[in-house]
């Protein structure tokens, strides 16, 4: 019988209801595989705030630390938007990546073909469209120091900075080339390096990489111009891997392709997946969809679950060893969908049939078939 313990941490908004969803796809799992998940939950973002006044209690830290992989919902809200305050709900995940080093970011963006005619953008653009996309999650300008505000003679100043070291910027670019060579085996490594130093320094490490890599076809692509071709033709891309800022940008543009950010999941690594570390475990995972919190729609079940649901597949792929598992549940989101079910976000005009987050999970987890 295998094992595993996973950290359930829902936070804020709509994070409560679209990881109820994530969890239901697990217990159907158990049921059909034997597998067994001991699910413990955990306090996180404003809602650890407003229990225990820190968002990330010393508490879920211990529990992420035990666990073999988490289940992050989202964080942050109106109620907790002070730019005055010490703490935020954010700090929660920044914190989470930081603290387990989770470096590598995978955005998968894969279009449904039931879904071709969701998004605003032409069908014909969207056809084929199947990208990754790699993050570096934990260095750039979110983290490096100065990070700081201050007072001057001259009015008041803000500083972050953009900064990587050799380290930093190899190992994610290594997990886009060998993420690139199981795949189509194309590898877009986006800088800006027209400009910045940090950027040169990244392309220079991409083509020292290359020669490692003779069967992915490396090309760099600025960032500006990078963000008009994932819209202008999406369908040549494979994988792309960028720093943690462009990425953050990128990724929710990409979004888009797919129709809503309710439908994009990541995963947050610790190191190539799905190999294993020195101590013979697999990569450590964050797991979450990227939509965020969404307060304006928390608590009325209009949240899309899927981003939440396939994050839970990335899981099974990356941290747990269970690839079949992750494919059933891949492909009973694409039954559900090709069967005309849709939330509020991805639903046309009079067409299909308009569910509630509850009812959508309910449906994946009926199609799950192993
Ligand atoms: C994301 C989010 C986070 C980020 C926020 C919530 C800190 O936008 O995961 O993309 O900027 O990384
Ligand atoms: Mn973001």
């Amino acid at each position: 019988m295998v094992e595993f313990r996973i950290a359930v941490l829902p936070g804020d908004g709509v994070g409560p209801e679209v990881i109820a969803e994530g969890v239901k796809v697990l217990q159907r799992l158990e049921a059909l595989t034997g597998a067994v998940f001991h699910l413990e939950h955990g306090l996180v973002g404003g809602a650890a705030m407003d229990e225990v006044g820190t968002p990330l209690p010393r508490e879920t830290l211990e529990l992420v630390r035990r666990s073999d992989a988490i289940l992050f919902g989202a964080v942050g809200g109106p109620k907790w938007d002070n730019p005055l305050a010490s703490h935020r709900p954010e700090d929660a995940i920044l914190g989470l990546r930081k603290a387990l080093g989770l470096f590598a970011n995978l955005r998968p963006v894969k279009v449904f073909p039931s879904l071709l005619n969701s998004s605003s953008l032409k069908p014909a653009v969207l056809q084929g469209v199947d990208i990754l996309m790699v993050r570096e999650l934990t260095g750039g300008l979110y983290f490096a120091r100065p990070k700081k505000r201050w007072r001057t003679a001259r009015g008041r100043r803000g500083v972050d900075t953009l900064r990587y070291t050799e380290r930093e910027i190899e190992r994610v670019l290594r997990v886009g080339f060998e993420l690139a060579r199981r795949r189509r085996k194309r590898l877009t490594s986006v800088d800006k390096a027209n400009v910045l130093e940090s950027s040169r320094l990244w392309r220079e490490i991409a083509v020292e990489l290359s020669a490692q890599y003779p069967d992915v076809a490396l090309e760099h692509a600025l960032v500006d111009s990078c963000a008009m071709a994932l819209v202008r033709t999406p369908s040549r891309f494979d994988v792309l891997v960028m720093e943690n800022m462009f990425g953050d940008i990128l990724t929710d543009e990409a979004a888009v392709l797919a129709g809503s950010l309710g439908m994009l999941p990541s995963a947050s690594l610790a190191g190539l997946p799905p190999l294993e570390d020195a101590r013979g475990r697999r990569a450590l995972g964050l797991y979450e969809p990227i939509h965020g919190s969404a307060p304006d729609i928390a608590g009325q079940g209009k949240a899309n679950p899927i981003a939440t649901i396939l994050s839970v597949a990335m899981m099974l792929r990356y941290s747990l060893g269970l690839p079949q598992a992750a494919l059933a549940v891949e492909d009973a989101v694409e039954r559900v969908l090709a069967g005309g079910c849709r939330t509020r976000d991805i639903a046309e005009e009079g067409a299909g049939e308009v569910l509630t987050t509850a009812e959508m999970g309910h449906r994946i987890v009926e199609a799950i078939a192993i």
